[in-house]
């Protein structure tokens, strides 16, 4: 496998399989509550960039649900951190934030959609990864639609698999 490209140093914390430990919570004003299972897949290849992939399931009967994948870049020599998401409900992202030490407060830089998306349309997402002294990694969603204010949508721990 490739060597760690320096630039990846400061997150290399992320990298590898994380598998939620217990099931994650989701809700927000709009829906009943649920519960679901996710595994995330942090990996390079030598660039300085992180690939992903986060795979949600439903807690009880295993189909798979919400998905996303893209890239981590990190600002050179800064400590600003970019997601470039694209999700399986038609949306696309960027989110940036700043990393302070083993965690990450991101917010939504850029978004689009797909003409035909569902309403209502999220306008801004928030995340916080944290990997925490247990060894466990967290992470919590907010999201706001147009209009509304932020909430919470999803929070979740996992456990490191491999
Ligand atoms: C509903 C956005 C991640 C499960 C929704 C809704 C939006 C949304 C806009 C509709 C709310 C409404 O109807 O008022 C997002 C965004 C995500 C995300 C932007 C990522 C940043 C996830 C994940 C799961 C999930 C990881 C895990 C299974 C659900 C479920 C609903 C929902 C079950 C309610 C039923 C439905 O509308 O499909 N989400 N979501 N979401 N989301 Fe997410």
């Amino acid at each position: 496998s490739a060597e760690l490209n320096p630039a990846l140093l400061a997150l290399d914390w992320l990298l590898g399989v994380w598998e939620s430990d217990e099931p994650g919570e989701g809700s927000f004003s709009s829906i009943p509550p649920f519960r679901y299972n996710e595994r995330l897949h942090f990996s390079h290849v030598g660039q300085p960039v992180i690939n992903f992939m986060f795979n949600a399931f439903h807690a009880e009967n295993k189909k798979p649900m919400h998905r996303e994948c893209g890239f981590i870049r990190i600002q050179p020599g800064g400590n600003r951190v970019a997601f470039i998401i694209a999700q399986n409900s038609g949306l696309v992202e960027i989110e940036e934030g700043d990393l302070t030490g083993q965690q990450l407060t991101l917010h939504t830089h850029a978004l689009a959609r797909t003409s035909f998306a569902k309403e209502p349309h999220v306008q801004q997402i928030s995340r916080v990864f944290q990997l925490r002294p247990d060894g466990k990694l967290e992470q919590t969603v907010s999201m706001a639609m147009e209009g509304g204010p932020l909430m919470q949508h999803l929070h979740i721990t996992y456990r490191r698999s491999s």
